[in-house]
């Protein structure tokens, strides 16, 4: 058995590392691709659908194949210590990776909007968690200035080797499939991850490993769409709060991969982002968070106005992990019942 050794290492020679660069690795990557039979029989019959489940790095999100990168680079310039903003998972990941590196992390989230698993985690890890009066917008516009005045590296995916390393999910659906798929859908929240897919697919067609490019399908909540509706959003608002973003930092870079690839930006609902949710632990076993859902609701709303191609291969990135939020899923599903502790209660509840 050959073991996997982590995104730089299996795909070394797309990325920007030298023999000088220290490899910080928790072993991200390799993610399932699985094959989303029954849900795609509920919702899309017309397409073969597929999901990419990023929840299964290291810290729960794709933000693992960036930070991996990002963080070897911070302490091959031997910065003092690394810096984000972050809806929860970025400043999850960074803290995860900083410890590994014996660096110091220093996060910014919105007080209030991070779901509890993600600040647990940057808690454990040992970053200096500071919480702001603010939405991501503010705490991002705050980081940069710090980083600026400091030599604090910015882990956010600003930071080019973020996208370096997010591009090689694309790579892997293309190792996995054996070719590109015809349509690849994503949550779009800062548009670092829809822009980095589409420079993995890029470049791995200049490399002549696939012979067609996917479009690219973002999806933005209602109620944080600024991409859609083409103007920054001063209070942007949804349940999925790894997205809620209202003026994203690659929003031009996201426009780009969306105009070049002849796919879209659109919008959907909390509501069809709970009924994904829903249906993906339900129908498939994959528990993902909101946001991650955002992809799904996605697909669904397009099969819905007959714009899936028939018979069309469709990849859904699931961006993170279920279990980052557990208030919403307790919040969303059927609630356990309780009853005596007899053969006979329990009996009667099952049957009723
Ligand atoms: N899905 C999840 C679970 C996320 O955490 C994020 C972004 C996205 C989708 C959107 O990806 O920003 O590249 O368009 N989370 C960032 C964070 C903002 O701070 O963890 P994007």
């Amino acid at each position: 058995m050959v073991l996997w050794r982590g995104v730089i290492e299996e795909y070394r020679k797309f990325l920007p590392v030298s023999e000088q660069t220290p490899i910080v690795t928790l072993c991200e990557g390799n993610t399932p691709l699985l094959h989303a039979t029954r849900l795609a029989r509920k919702v899309c019959p017309q397409v073969e659908l597929f999901l990419k489940v990023e929840g299964a790095n290291p810290t729960g999100s794709f933000k693992d194949r960036g930070m991996t990168l990002a963080v070897s680079k911070a302490l091959e310039k031997q910065a003092q210590a690394v810096m984000c903003a972050s809806t929860g998972n970025t400043s999850a990941s960074a803290a995860a990776y900083g410890s590994k590196a014996g660096l110091a992390v220093y996060v910014l989230v919105p007080a209030g909007k991070v779901a509890l698993g993600k600040l647990a985690q940057a808690m454990m890890h040992g970053a200096t968690v500071v919480q702001i009066e603010g939405n991501f917008d503010q705490a991002l516009a705050i980081v940069k200035e710090l980083c600026q005045e400091h030599d604090y590296e910015l882990v956010n995916s600003l930071n080019p080797y973020r996208l370096e390393g997010q591009k090689t999910a694309a790579m892997e659906v293309c190792d996995q499939l054996g070719r590109a798929p015809a349509l690849h859908v994503l949550p779009v929240g800062n548009a670092g991850n829809i822009s980095a897919y589409w420079k993995g697919y890029r470049e791995y067609w200049a490399a002549g490993q696939i012979v067609s490019l996917p479009r690219m399908m973002g999806f933005q909540a209602e109620g944080a769409a600024p991409i859609v509706r083409g103007y920054v959003i001063e209070n942007p608002q949804t349940i999925a709060t790894a997205i809620r973003i209202g003026n994203p930092a690659s929003w031009k870079l996201a426009v780009q991969a969306v105009e070049e690839s002849h796919g879209m930006i659109g919008t959907v609902t909390d509501e069809e982002i709970l009924q994904a949710y829903r249906y993906l632990a339900q129908e498939e076993g994959v528990f993902c968070e909101p946001a991650s859902a955002a992809s799904v609701a996605g697909v669904i709303k397009l099969g819905r106005q007959g714009a899936l191609p028939e018979g069309a291969t469709v990849v859904c990135t699931l961006t993170g992990h279920g279990l980052k939020d557990p208030d919403t899923a307790v919040q969303t599903a059927a609630p356990p019942r309780t009853v005596k502790a007899t053969r006979e209660d329990v009996s009667a509840l099952l049957t009723s």
